[in-house]
Order: structure tokens, then sequence, then C-alpha cells
């Protein structure tokens, strides 16, 4: 009885497998067969009911009954999968092709780069300093009074009493100083930071590059020329310049240099505020203090320092009015570079 129905069984399998035609009808004969409820569980249960000297024969048929189906319900299940990657994957070569963006590198990049290769002509070397940095090395070391108004809160991001953002690049001029003897030709450019309320003209974050030339015999003629030369290569002929008496701590004499404004060549405009002249940077000669400080002899070796920032030099080459454009990433304005 029950070996005629596993007989049976085995024929109608064969029969329904032949049909199958997706793999929800194979899960369909699955479950028919191989599940939980299904005809083949359903005939071990009824082993019981078969006489003991068969049982060895029918439940041995059984399970070989079992063994087939399940290999090909398995076999049939890996290879509709297959075919269904290779359906997925199939190339259509008429399509369009992806078109890929090409990015580029940001404004700022550039024109460090190209401030970097004028100054590297000339024979300056580039270091960088961090970001994070002593009192000391930002102030102190560079001659600023104990209640110069950089100092204050109000003016600099602390980060303990001791350490803060730096303000400027020029403690940079002091670890390089520590580490090497004159002669010391250099550039070092790095992001500052301010504790500023952000605006058009003001960032609370820039970018700039500090200048250091240390030796025997340096004199600000040498120091204007230097800087001269490389505002021609940086905005080409067609400007004035003029040199300003001004004020820095670790520099004596100080001095600003001014070009001449590029929208309106210098007849006056709400940009240069009606002067006809841009500030573009801060220089003058070390003060002995700050040789001092690392041990340098005043007495032997003197130098020349300058700094300028990065954005605004950016800006008036390019005509940018808004100084937090660099750092929003709108794709209209980087677009454009
Ligand atoms: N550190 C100065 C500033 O941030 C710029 C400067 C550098 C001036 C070197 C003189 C010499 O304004």
């Amino acid at each position: 009885m029950l070996t005629k129905k596993i007989e049976q069984t085995k024929k109608d399998f064969t029969t329904e497998f032949t049909n199958v035609e997706n793999s929800s009808d194979l899960e369909k004969i699955r479950i028919k067969y191989l599940g939980r409820n299904g005809t083949i569980s359903e005939l071990f249960d009824r082993l019981k009911e078969a006489d003991k000297k068969d049982k060895p024969l029918i439940g041995k048929n059984l399970n070989l009954l079992r063994n087939e189906i399940t290999s090909q319900i398995n076999e049939a299940k890996s290879s509709f999968s297959k075919q269904r990657k290779s359906e997925t994957q199939s190339l259509d070569l008429t399509l369009p092709g992806k078109k890929y963006q090409i990015g580029s590198r940001h404004i700022l990049t550039q024109t460090l780069d190209e401030i970097k290769s004028i100054f590297k002509s000339m024979g300056f070397s580039v270091h960088e300093g961090p970001e994070l940095e002593s009192d000391y090395n930002n102030f102190e070391a560079l001659n600023f009074p104990e209640d110069h108004p950089a100092r204050d809160m109000q003016d600099t991001f602390f980060i303990s009493e001791d350490f803060l953002l730096r303000t400027h690049t020029s403690p940079v001029q002091i670890r390089l100083m520590n580490k090497m003897q004159p002669p010391v030709r250099a550039i070092m450019p790095g992001r500052v930071y301010r504790n500023e309320a952000v605006s058009a003209r003001s960032y609370c974050m820039f970018h700039q590059v500090e200048g250091l030339y240390v030796d025997t015999d340096v004199t600000f003629a040498e120091l204007k020329g230097t800087l001269v030369s490389f505002a021609h290569q940086f905005y080409g002929e067609d400007f004035e310049y003029r040199f300003r008496p001004s004020f820095f701590p670790f520099t004596e004499p100080s001095a600003e240099m001014d070009i001449t404004c590029f929208i309106c060549k210098g007849s006056g405009c709400k940009i240069c505020k009606y002067s006809g002249w841009l500030e573009i940077l801060g220089c003058g000669m070390v003060d002995p203090n700050v040789f001092k400080c690392v041990h340098y002899d005043s007495e032997k070796y003197i130098g020349y320092a300058f700094g300028m920032g990065i954005e605004r030099i950016a800006m008036l080459k390019y005509g940018i009015t808004d100084i937090r454009v660099f750092f929003e990433n709108d794709f209209r304005f980087l677009k454009q570079f």
C-alpha cells in the first residue's frame, strides 16, 4: 500500500516538476512535497502502519525519494536565480553614456598654488605649522604686550589659558627660527582664526601666507623689491603700488602695501572706500625682540617678514566682493574658476 503511494508520489512530482515555469511555481511544489505538512512527511508518518519486516525497505525508498526531490528543487532554484542575475546585468549598448563630472581645484587652492610658485621661483621654501598654537608662539614670542587687544577673548578663540586657534601665521616664524639657523628664506601658508562677526568683509576663519627672510645683510629695499615683483607676477603690470607706514609688534619699521583699486583703477569707488587704493599685505623688518626669543644674535642677523590674506588677494584679483562665498561651496561660484 505505502510502496504504491511512494511510486505514485514519484510520478506526480515528476509531472508537476516538468511543468514548473518560474521560481514561484517551484516554491509551491517545494511546499507541497517537502513542507512540514507535505506529502513526504505525511508518508513518513504513515511508515508506522507498515509491517515490521517491510519497514526498513520502505523507509529507505522514502529517504531516496526525499533526497531526489530535494536535489531537483535546489538545482532548479539555483538556475532560476542565475537566469535572473544575467537578465538584470544585460547591457543595452544603445543607451547614452554616463556623464562624469570632473572636479577642479578650489579657487583658494589655485591662488595659494600660484603664490607658492612665485615665491619658490625667488628662492623661498614652504613650511607649515599647526592651527592649534600656544599663546607663547602666537603672541608672546612675537612681542605682543600683555594688554594688547588681540590677546582679548573678544578677538581670539582660546582653547585654554595657554592654547588658542592661531590668529595669524606669524607663529610659524617662531617655530621655524627655533628649528633652523640663518639664512632662512621661507613662506608659511595656513589657516587662521579670529573671533569676528561674519560679514561680507570678514570671516571667523581664513588663510594667510607668511614670509620670512633672515640673513646677515637683508634690507628694507629687498623687502619692497620682493613684494613688488610678487605683485607684478600675480596681478600683471597694470597697477601702481605704495607702501604706507604701519605698526605690528613683531616688526620695526612696519608697513602696509597698497595697490591701485582694480574696480575703479584708482579713481575711487565703493570697494576701495573712495580712496583708489586697496591694502594687500602687512610687512616690516623683524623686531630684535623676536630674535631674542629664538636665540638669534640680533647684532649679527637682520630679517624681513610679511603676511597676506589669501582670500583678500583672490578677491582683489577676481573682483569677488563677499568673503563668505569661498566657504559656502556653491557650485555656481566654484564652477567659475
Ligand atoms: N601677522 C600680521 C597680520 O596677521 C601680518 C604680518 C606678517 C605683518 C608679517 C608683518 C609681518 O595682520
